[in-house]
């Protein structure tokens, strides 16, 4: 069971727009390539760049055992209003830096602006959390780096 988090800028959207689900592209590019892999999408939320509805959505997911995965999309750059990995960093208990490791090596060979991105991986309770950048293009490859070998589900086995 996987859940999904779009992090939308609420400067790139107006106010009102990132209620709006079509204006998410990245999160059901995520939803087609997890239920490739027949993983069920359980969960799917947009929330504003805002530290708080990230963590909340994150503790609701995880207490209630609700998600095996979670999978958020945007704000993990440089920019004042990317704040994904500060709302995530918290929560972890422990954190999985192989997964950072491996999803910038992957990055990095499709181009040098994978530096931009500042991923977190972890668990909390019996949940996986992963980071992954906003763009359609960074979630295609970031996605593919995680499914290789078969990666991520023997760690959700585990
Ligand atoms: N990673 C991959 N694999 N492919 C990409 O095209 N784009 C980068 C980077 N990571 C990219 C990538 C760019 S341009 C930015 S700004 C950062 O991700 C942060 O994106 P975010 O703020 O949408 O999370």
């Amino acid at each position: 069971r996987a859940g999904i988090i779009t992090a939308l800028s609420s400067k790139a959207v107006s106010d009102s727009a990132w209620l709006n689900a079509s204006a998410d592209q990245s999160g059901p590019t995520i939803r087609e390539l997890i239920e490739e892999h027949e993983y069920e999408c359980t969960r799917t939320v947009i929330v504003p760049d805002n530290e708080d509805r990230i963590r909340d959505v994150v503790k609701l997911w995880c207490d209630q055992n609700l998600v095996d995965w979670i999978i958020t999309t945007g704000g993990t750059g440089f920019g004042v209003r990317d704040i994904t990995p500060e709302a995530i960093s918290p929560l972890l208990e422990r954190e999985a830096s192989g997964i950072v490791h491996l999803l910038l090596s992957a990055s990095l060979k499709h181009t040098p602006l994978a530096a931009l991105s500042r991923p977190v991986a972890g668990t909390l309770k019996s949940t996986l959390i992963v980071t992954l950048p906003g763009s359609v293009k960074a979630v295609k490859e970031n996605m593919a780096a995680l499914f290789s070998n078969g990666l991520v589900d023997h760690a959700i086995d585990l």
